[in-house]
């Protein structure tokens, strides 16, 4: 059974390029291996995260994003069944908030900053699948 989670969190301390290349480096061997794919956001203090893949494999992942102190307040926005994947293309692609344009962040979530925790679980996929175009020059 094919699951998508995508949750919001919270930086606990600056995220430079070399924190954030640690953890997409992790990220992108480990989905590898456990047939995970999706799309990390990021704005220097929010986390916006899609993660799909088997039920097990995920839930294992979210025990493990929950115990990691890089990073607090993660709060699920989606944990449910797919029919297939978004993102089945990347291990775990990386786009830098700021590449949304303030258009595309007001049309789906309820501020012009990137503050993910505003978005509804339907706001979220919307915001997710307008990026989806900008991952392939990103990853
Ligand atoms: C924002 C953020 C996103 C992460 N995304 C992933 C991911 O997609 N896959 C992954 O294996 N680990 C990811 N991690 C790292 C995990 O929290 C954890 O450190 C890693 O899976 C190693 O856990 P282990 O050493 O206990 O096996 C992420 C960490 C942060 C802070």
């Amino acid at each position: 059974m094919l699951i998508r989670l995508v949750y919001a969190s919270t930086a606990t301390k600056p995220v430079n390029r070399e924190v954030l290349d640690a953890i997409l480096k992790t990220a992108r061997l480990r989905n590898e291996v456990r047939d995970l794919t999706g799309l990390l956001v990021f704005d220097h203090q929010y986390f916006l995260q899609v993660i799909e893949g088997h039920r097990s494999a995920v839930s294992l992942l979210l025990s493990k994003l929950f115990a990691d102190s890089r990073h607090s307040e993660l709060t699920v926005l989606e944990f449910d069944e797919i029919s297939q994947r978004m993102f089945a293309d990347w291990s775990m692609s990386f786009i830098p908030a700021a590449t949304a344009n303030r258009p595309l962040l007001l049309r789906h979530g309820v501020s012009s900053h990137f503050d993910p925790y505003s978005f509804t679980k339907a706001g979220a996929l919307a915001f997710l699948s307008a990026m989806r175009g900008d991952a392939a020059i990103s990853s």
